[in-house]
């Protein structure tokens, strides 16, 4: 049977940034760059994005395409013992697709909370006592399941199946083609509201004022290359799942240079986004900016929520900005579901249409073990695990069996055959040293701080 196909460059490209486009851009990078150095973080972060991001992209992207499959297949026509190596990125896959649902699960709820703030004034107690029932030890609680976080949950399932059970052109484009530009639209007009509210400006003081005394800490420069990986999708089997869709005439430079800027666009769009209403929250309740930063669920669920009820109309951002978080997560989601989905349809030669069944079915009842309320605990403990150990292994060990057991010059004049602009042997030294060597570095660190 052939090969499903992208119905347009434009539409792959748009499922490309969808899946790099998500959580991780809107939670994860504006308080790491405030962390980071604030307006000097930048410069280790563009380093990492031209010597790492870029080239992983079109090392990622010319797998796929060259070797039309996802990245078992790929991989074992790269060497028959190397198949395990896409199987492995496969189970990252799976693992994160479980959790991950989750969140999105959250934000479905939050948004329907948001018309009204039901959350009320204390979010703090609101999210992590009323809504995750998480201090709740009651017998009949325990290890219960929590009907009000499944329900949200099987509405993101749902979309993502439908998605993808529908097909790569008319499922998974179609889908990216409507919640993209959506989700560019929604930021844009928050942003265009919330940077004139007193205070926002001071917010985007503290996040770009140059810290250049950082640039000089190994930890900056590690948070930099890690982010890299996990923003873009790469090293966990999804961007070779979607270029394996390409068409034979495909410029793999080019649209891997504008699938890393507008993910790496984004997130500095995101940056200014969550420091313009930080900046504001601090003005209103007269503390430091230090006080009121925070990243990751705190931010999403307890931070943000305590500036909508801050902010004019929050009937109207309030929404805004939860439906920005669903849509981000669910093409992220559906991206991360294919590239399971895809795999298994190479592997078992089964039907696109049974695929999606089985991995959606599996996938949905396994993610139930985050609707408990041991679900944050779980999710903490896996999230921590895949982040600083797991995915790392994988990017370092594809870098390794890409660029010293196989030619990496091959890939390079496979790609400038069939690019328009062609890229030089810089490529080549960032695929065999300057990655290599800064993730054997990072994944180190983590090791020893793990067992420490
Ligand atoms: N690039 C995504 C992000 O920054 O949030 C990473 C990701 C997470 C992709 C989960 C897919 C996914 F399901
Ligand atoms: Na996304």
């Amino acid at each position: 049977m052939k090969r499903e196909q992208w119905g347009t460059r434009a539409g792959f490209i748009l499922a490309a940034v969808g899946s790099a486009i998500g959580l991780g851009n809107i939670w994860r990078f504006p308080y790491m760059a405030y962390e980071n150095g604030g307006g000097a973080f930048f410069i280790p972060y563009l380093f990492a994005m031209l010597t790492a991001g870029i080239p992983f992209m079109i090392m990622e992207f010319s797998l796929g395409h060259k070797l039309r499959g996802a990245a078992p297949r790929a991989f074992s026509k790269l060497g028959v013992r190397l198949e395990w190596l896409g199987w492995f990125q496969v189970f990252i896959a799976s693992v994160i697709a479980v959790y991950y649902v989750a969140v999105i699960g959250w934000a479905i709820s939050y948004l329907g909370f948001a018309f009204t703030q039901s959350w009320g004034s204390d979010t703090n107690a609101f999210f992590f006592s009323e809504y995750l029932k998480l201090g709740d030890n009651s017998p009949s609680n325990l290890g219960g399941l929590q009907l009000h976080i499944a329900i949200p949950m099987v509405i993101a399932w749902g979309i993502t199946f439908a998605a993808i059970f529908t097909g790569v052109k008319g499922g998974i484009e179609r889908a990216n083609k409507i919640m993209m530009p959506l989700l560019f639209l929604m930021v844009l007009a928050l942003i265009a509201r919330v940077i004139f509210l007193d205070g926002a400006l001071d917010g985007l003081n503290y996040l770009f004022q140059p810290d250049f005394s950082k640039i000089l800490d190994a930890k900056v420069w590690s948070a930099a290359y890690g982010q890299i990986f996990f923003t873009l999708s790469v090293g966990f089997a999804i961007m070779i799942a979607y270029s394996s869709y390409l068409p034979e005439k495909s410029d793999i430079n080019n649209n891997a240079f504008m699938t890393v800027l507008i993910n790496c666009g984004f997130s500095m769009v995101a940056g200014i986004l969550i420091f313009s209403v930080l900046g504001y929250m601090a003005q209103e309740q007269a503390k430091p900016l230090t006080e009121v930063v925070s990243a990751g669920v705190g931010l999403a669920f307890v931070t943000i929520p305590a500036a909508i009820n801050l902010l004019p109309a929050p009937y109207i951002l309030g929404p805004v900005f939860f439906l920005a978080l669903v849509v981000a997560g669910l093409s992220s989601h559906i991206s991360i579901i294919e590239a399971v989905t895809s795999a298994i349809i190479d592997k078992l030669k089964w039907s696109r249409k049974k695929a999606a069944s089985v991995v959606c079915g599996v996938g949905f009842v396994v993610s139930m073990a985050f609707a408990t309320n041991g679900g944050l605990l779980l999710l903490d403990l896996v999230d921590y695990f895949i982040n600083n150990v797991a995915l790392l292994a994988s990017c370092l060990i594809e870098l390794l069996v890409i660029g010293w057991l196989l030619k990496v010059s091959d890939i390079r004049s496979y790609v400038n055959s069939i690019s328009e602009f062609t890229i030089g042997k810089w490529f080549e030294i960032c695929i065999r040293f300057v990655s290599p060597i800064m993730l054997a570095i990072i994944l180190g660190t983590n090791l020893t701080n793990t067992f420490n």
